[in-house]
């Protein structure tokens, strides 16, 4: 039988200033968590038994999102783990795996390809580890795989300074029990972590067969790689669809795929999607235009929205032209008509261009 581990762990500082109140994995992106992309993405691969690995901070939050996984039709472990590694997930599931073979995937991370077919390209070869890459542009900043002309691994190295390939480790893995095997034998890094990328060399070294498949369309690494509001043009064009809950009064026009959800209420207001607007929320006499998602309860007043991720209870009030902007929870921007000046009460790691 085949398991889920997802790793929901980690210390997310990277995505500073939202993973101070969030844990990265439930950063919405077209109002949903990532982390509930990726539940869908497995359970629809006919996985029932997911491990679902939680720190200490952040777990509570992931616990009462993801609840027993009765929304996705699986059953769900919650495992304790200190981030310590990606490897250290994976030794800290142990008991959870027992010697079933998994598919491992980081709660951050995101495939457009189905997983029905790596999974049966796993059994029928009988591997011990399949893995995805990706070529990308820049490879200095991830794991990075060598082939040979078979498709078999040669070398796996992490963050290489000089080029020795553009193919990176996408964050899903497929793994045999083989791979306790080698967790056991490797040594935390110069970071202290116990590193997949070492497992990995290490299985190839005591001979377990290692494969990789490169993937023909995109991922999605909101940890690492793509920054939230990209992940958010990507998901609304795959995903989105027009679906009317709220009310839209007479002088507003509403034209693309446009998803409203309950009680949000359109007055006077043009909304071009591909959009997502939430529960509660209220555009008066604005203009939300493509690629933007508002949390629920957020309030466009007087304002044009363009390309953004507004994040739930969030006011924007006369703001000409707001683009390319990600704007946290209860977060208010408004202009003052009197004053000249720029007033600003923002949090620690926040950025603002004028
Ligand atoms: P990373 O992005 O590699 O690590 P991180 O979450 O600590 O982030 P940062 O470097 O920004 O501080 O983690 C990838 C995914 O795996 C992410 O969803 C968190 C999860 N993870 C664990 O569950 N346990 C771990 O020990 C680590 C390192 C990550």
């Amino acid at each position: 039988m085949m398991k889920g581990l997802v790793l929901s762990g980690g210390k997310g500082t990277r995505l500073r200033p939202l993973t101070f109140t969030t844990a990265k994995q439930l950063i919405p992106v077209a109002n949903k968590p990532i982390l509930g992309y990726v539940l869908d993405h497995i359970s629809r691969a006919g996985i029932k038994d997911m491990g679902v690995i939680i720190a200490l901070e952040t777990g509570e939050d992931i616990r009462s999102y993801v609840g027993d996984g009765s929304k996705w039709d699986v059953n769900i472990t919650y495992i304790l783990q200190e981030p310590l590694g990606l490897a250290h997930a994976v030794k800290t599931a142990q008991e959870f795996l027992g010697d079933d073979n998994f598919v491992m995937y980081l709660g951050d991370n995101l495939l457009s390809e189905r997983l029905e077919k790596f999974i049966k390209k796993f059994n029928e070869e009988e591997l011990d580890a399949l893995l995805l890459l990706k070529e990308v542009e820049n490879p200095k900043q991830f794991g990075v795989a060598l082939l040979n002309g078979k498709g078999e691994i040669l070398k796996l190295v992490e963050k290489p300074k000089t080029f020795i390939s553009n193919l990176a480790l996408v964050g899903v893995y497929i793994f045999s029990s083989r791979v306790h095997e080698a967790v056991e034998r490797i040594e935390p890094s110069w970071r202290g972590e116990l590193e997949i990328t070492d497992t990995i060399q290490e299985m190839i070294h005591i001979g377990c067969r290692v494969k990789a498949e490169i993937l023909s369309s995109w991922w999605l690494d909101t940890g690492k790689k793509d920054d939230i509001l990209s992940a958010n043009t990507l998901i609304l064009d795959e995903y989105s669809k027009t679906e009317v809950k709220g009310i839209i009064d007479q002088k507003s026009k509403v034209s693309g795929r446009v998803k409203l959800e309950e009680d949000a209420r359109i007055t006077n207001s043009t909304i071009r999607g591909p959009c997502v607007i939430g529960k509660n929320c209220v555009i008066k006499n604005s203009f939300v235009g493509p690629y933007t998602s508002i949390g629920n309860n957020s309030r466009i007043i007087n304002s044009a929205v363009e390309y953004c991720v507004i994040l739930e209870n969030a006011v924007v009030d006369s703001i000409d032209r707001l683009e390319e902007s990600l704007i946290g929870r209860n977060a208010k921007v408004f202009k003052n008509q009197k004053h000249k000046t720029l007033k600003l009460h923002i949090g620690d790691y926040s950025e603002i261009e004028i």
